[in-house]
């Protein structure tokens, strides 16, 4: 296997670089990693990816990840060659990715006032959330350096989908969860897909800071999001919107935002295809944080100090992201919203996501519980379902055009990024016809 890609520190002063082959989510400095490829992938791919939903019993032309595997090939493997594929690529039978594309949702449409709305169900993922994207080329490359067991903390989403591909693969699996903060649904999954779970008193932040003490410690393989070879897998989200288009970039692309991993994929995505000739115009991306656990919105608008945070081409006020942690954390302000998906107050891919907003000229709003429960139960009026963080979407998009920053004449993609995985959040919805779209029972 000759090695056309490489591990690649973020930060343009610092740069440092390593083999493919080695396990690490940062570099010796403490900087997040990259992927990178030395080649330049032809855009008359795009002609085969298509060709590729003929599947032909081919589980890696049915994966909606690997079907775009040339855009991804850190393997370095024979893309033609089925068995070649079948011996490095870990795909659950070429379900990751194979339902979601742009719907247009009428009802949605209507009420945000934007006629070009498409939003891609990224719930209809065999774990039922976005991470098998990512989760899919994490745990490839945790089986290329012959990994036995993987390690995460989620708010629940990241450890079902990891609990799934390593009961598939039959590998061991660690969660690091907060207890009590996560929705049935997503805990059930991952009792049920037999990884061992691992409570912890506090919120997601200090979930994650335990399971990456104890990576660290026993030399564990990490599969949330600061593991470059995850974001590899998500930039598949945008291919697929992407390729749904003709490659004609939206004017917008709006993701809720929890620890920025979406973030960071889709602004690499983008970087690399614009990079590489396939596509002219760079999108905008919108990030859309809960008002309750909004670090991204406070720092990036200038809400602290009267700094606004940026990328500033590689050289981030890292100190006023350090001030914030600790002013919330002498202050005892924790994350706290409904949507436990994205309770997160110290996103871990914060400068990936800086970057990303740099290169495509983003914005970052806010929304409340409630805008969120409408957003969530209007998707679900159109037959269509996802959970309350994902309703996030049609409740930032609404917000961005009251405030004439998305106009109304815009292509807006939007990413639903979960299925419902708590009932009770619907159903007591439904049962206040206090709600604006509230559907309550007849006795
Ligand atoms: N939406 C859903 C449904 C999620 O589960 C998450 C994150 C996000 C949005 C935020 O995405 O982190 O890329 O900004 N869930 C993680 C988990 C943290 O552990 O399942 P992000």
């Amino acid at each position: 296997m000759q090695s056309a890609a490489l591990q690649k520190c973020i930060e343009p002063k610092c740069g440092l670089e390593y083999p493919i082959f080695d396990i690490r989510i940062e570099c010796d400095r403490g900087h997040l990693l990259d992927i990178k490829y030395k080649n330049i992938p032809s855009t008359l791919l795009k002609d085969a990816f298509y060709k590729r939903r003929n599947h032909a019993n081919n589980i890696f032309n049915e994966s909606g990840v690997w079907r775009f595997r040339e855009l991804l090939n850190f393997c370095q493997i024979d893309t033609e060659n089925f068995e070649e594929c079948s011996k490095y690529l870990v795909s659950l039978d070429g379900s990751e990715g194979r339902l979601s594309k742009p719907y247009h949702m009428s009802k949605v449409s209507d009420y945000v006032g934007l006629k070009n709305l498409w939003l891609q169900p990224e719930g209809y993922n065999p774990s039922g959330s976005f991470k098998d994207n990512g989760m899919s080329t994490a745990v490839t490359h945790a089986k290329l350096v012959k990994i036995k067991k993987i390690i995460c903390a989620s708010t629940g989403n990241t450890s079902a989908s990891a609990a799934m591909y390593a009961a598939n693969e039959n590998i061991e699996c660690d969660v690091y969860i907060p207890s009590g903060e996560v929705a049935p649904g997503k805990l059930g999954q991952a009792f049920q897909f037999g990884a061992q779970v691992i409570e912890i008193k506090g919120n997601f932040d200090d979930a994650l800071s335990a399971s990456l003490l104890k990576a660290n410690e026993v030399g564990g393989y990490t599969v949330n999001s600061v593991n470059p070879f995850r974001i590899e897998g998500q930039k598949t989200i945008m291919f697929r919107a992407l390729e749904h288009l003709d490659w004609n970039p939206p004017d917008w692309i709006v993701y809720p935002g929890g620890a920025l991993g979406n973030t960071s994929s889709c602004g690499k995505s983008l970087m690399e295809l614009y990079e590489w000739g396939w596509i002219k115009k760079i999108p905008r991306i919108a990030v859309v944080n809960s008002e309750g656990a909004n670090t991204l919105y406070t720092l990036y608008n200038g809400k602290f100090e009267d700094t606004k945070l940026r990328w500033n081409k590689g050289k981030p006020d890292v100190e006023i992201i350090k001030k914030y942690y600790t002013y919330m954390d002498k202050n005892g302000i924790r994350p706290k919203t409904k949507a436990t998906a994205i309770q997160i107050a110290k996103p871990a891919n914060i400068l990936k996501g800086l970057r990303a907003l740099e290169f495509t000229n983003g914005v970052v709003t806010q929304v409340s519980d409630q805008e969120m429960m409408d957003g969530m139960a209007l998707v679900g009026l159109n037959g269509f379902d996802c959970e309350m963080a994902s309703g996030a979407v049609p409740a930032g998009v609404k917000k961005l055009i009251a405030e004439e920053i998305i106009k109304k004449d815009d292509i807006v993609v939007g990413i639903l990024t979960g299925r419902q995985k708590d009932a009770s959040i619907p159903v007591d919805y439904h049962k206040n016809s206090q709600n604006k779209f509230a559907n309550p029972p007849r006795t």
